[in-house]
């Protein structure tokens, strides 16, 4: 790991930058934030990998890799998983982003991981922990998108990571989903306690109001037992910015720089092209809020690499 901007490169522990972003409700954010923090700092430099453990895989429309060549749909995150061999990231989406895709074929992980839980019990979800840990190594930041409605994956995301970040709406769905995973993080916490609730996120607002943050704050100190973390940035309501990116797959730093690129409307009027797709504006400050959230996100990271003691390597992990 490397340092940059006044960030320490981690620690000897590989999976010490391990960040899962978690929430059981469905909808809430998570793999639009994985997909444009890790678009962003890959673009300022940083070295990421993002772990896609979802059937859907919305990551692949989110960074615009669906079905190409080298999207195997889960395929080698399951074989990884099955033979207990390292995983092997197959795709280099944007310099400095690699991905291990999920897809269809993750729908052979649940079942391969209730059967080890039989076998071996909660020391079968040190799986992933085992297998990340070689390849996270070179990595400044790996990101586990996790899926929703399925404790299963959320464990093996859960005993895997250093770090959880937590997206939610201000809807009661949202908060109700922060206590599953609030659940999850407890008992994630037996095998792994050096897991942290980084913080939680509020997404797709269309408020600034401090009484919505303090009452989304209020929910996540009663989940998480009176301590609530959470990100000062939000990010902000923006339906057809989100629409355009899933579209193009491009993130919304991207989309910024298209909608500067793009000719006035009344030029396009006057030339005949006004009834091309036009991407929206929106796209500008969607792509500022996550710039200052990654930013919020690397000092967070720094404060507490600073204050926490930094744990020594797991269970068999080899650290290379
Ligand atoms: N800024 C935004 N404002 C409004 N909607 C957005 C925004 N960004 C993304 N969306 C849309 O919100 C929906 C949910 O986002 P996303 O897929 O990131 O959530 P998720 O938590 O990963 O969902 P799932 O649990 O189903 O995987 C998507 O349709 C996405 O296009
Ligand atoms: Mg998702």
């Amino acid at each position: 790991m490397v340092e940059r901007d006044g960030v320490p490169g981690g620690s000897d522990n590989a999976l010490a930058r391990v960040i899962a972003m978690v929430n059981d409700k469905g909808g809430v954010g998570k793999t639009s934030i994985v997909a444009n923090l890790a678009g962003q700092l890959a673009a300022a430099d940083y070295r990421c990998l993002v772990i896609d453990l979802n059937r859907q895989a919305n990551l692949a429309d989110d960074l615009g890799y669906r079905d190409g060549d080298a999207d195997d749909r889960g395929a080698g995150l399951v074989l990884s998983i099955l033979t207990e061999t390292p995983v092997v990231p197959v795709l280099r989406v944007r310099d400095g982003l690699d991905v291990v895709p999920g897809g269809a074929r993750l729908a052979d992980l649940v079942p391969l991981m209730v059967a080890r839980m039989q076998e071996r019990g909660r020391e079968a979800l040190d799986v992933l922990a085992d297998v990340l840990a070689p390849t996270a190594d070179p990595y400044d930041i790996v990101f586990i998108d996790c899926p929703p409605e399925s404790p299963i994956l959320t464990d093996l995301a859960l005993t895997a990571a250093r770090w959880v970040v937590m997206p939610t709406k201000s809807d009661v769905g949202g908060l109700v989903g922060m206590r599953l995973v609030a659940e999850r993080f407890s008992l994630a916490r037996e095998r792994n306690p050096e897991l942290r609730l980084l913080g939680a996120v509020l997404f797709g607002t269309g408020t600034r109001s401090r009484r919505v943050h303090a009452e989304v704050r209020g929910a996540v100190a009663g989940a998480f037992g009176g301590s609530s973390p959470m990100f000062a940035t939000a990010i902000r309501h923006a339906e057809r910015s989100a629409q355009d990116a899933r579209r193009l797959g491009k993130l919304a730093h991207e989309l910024e720089l298209e909608v500067a690129a793009q000719p006035a409307w009344w030029a396009s009027l006057r030339d005949g092209t006004a009834t091309a797709p036009r991407v929206s504006p929106t796209a500008a400050g969607v792509a500022g809020d996550y710039r200052d959230l990654g930013v919020e996100l690397l000092a967070l990271l720094r404060d507490a690499e600073e204050t926490v003691a930094v744990p020594a390597p797991r269970r068999n992990v080899e650290v290379v």
